[in-house]
């Protein structure tokens, strides 16, 4: 392959990746969230605080057209230690192809007890969430931080992206802290990342 045709496939490879994430909004707006599909820069990010070397499982949420998928593994995470839950059966259909190996599962991040009963009793290493967080009532958001936080050691993060300036789960409802870890100003739009963790003696 040359040059310019290697750069031809990679922006044919974008624009597929974008009218296929188009076809998931056009459907079903609000639970897919964003316009675009994540920056490479952004998933990147989100995937720095994976410990590839801990021996636990990877819980992803919300992937989408995989981006962040492919960050996690590029950190170095075995497919088949990456969990990645995602609402979308035409994105599932499409993850399972471009993504040998991750267990992809098509469902709903808030029926996480019934989704991960295959894997109970395995230990998490961390949360990388993508789902869109502020669609959700606010309860339910809080819920399901602390039933992620009951999955991973103390200490260990649930990093989430929003496009909002502010935490999609408010301080002071729960045993969590909120860390504002970045904001990516090379994303459309511009992103929010968030981390949350179990504070000590909870
Ligand atoms: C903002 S998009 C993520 C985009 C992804 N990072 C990408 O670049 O393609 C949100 C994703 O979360 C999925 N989603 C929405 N609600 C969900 C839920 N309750 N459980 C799992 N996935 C959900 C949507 O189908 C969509 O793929």
């Amino acid at each position: 392959m040359t040059i310019a045709s290697g750069f031809r496939k990679a922006i044919a490879d974008k624009f597929d990746e974008e009218l296929r994430f188009f076809r998931g909004w056009i459907d079903k707006p609000k639970a897919v969230g964003a316009i675009i599909p994540t920056s490479s820069i952004t998933a990147r990010r989100m995937a720095s605080v994976v410990d590839p070397d801990s021996g636990g499982l990877v819980l992803e949420l919300g992937p989408g057209t995989g981006v962040i998928t492919k960050a996690i593994l590029d950190r170095g995470v075995r497919p088949k230690n990456l969990i990645s839950i995602e609402y979308s059966r035409e994105f599932v259909d499409r993850l399972k192809a471009d993504f040998p190996g991750v267990n992809f599962i098509h469902g709903s991040a808030f029926d996480l007890g019934e989704l991960l009963a295959p894997w109970e009793g395995r230990s998490f290493d961390s949360v990388i969430s993508a789902i869109p967080m502020l669609n959700f009532p606010v309860a339910d958001r809080i819920s399901l931080t602390e039933r992620l936080l009951d999955l991973l050691p103390l200490g260990r993060p649930i990093m989430q992206i929003t496009y909002g300036a502010v935490s999609p789960i408010p301080s002071g409802r729960g045993s969590y802290s909120i860390e504002r870890f970045d904001f990516v100003m090379r994303n459309i739009p511009p992103a929010h990342l968030w981390i949350y963790r179990r504070v000590g003696n909870a």
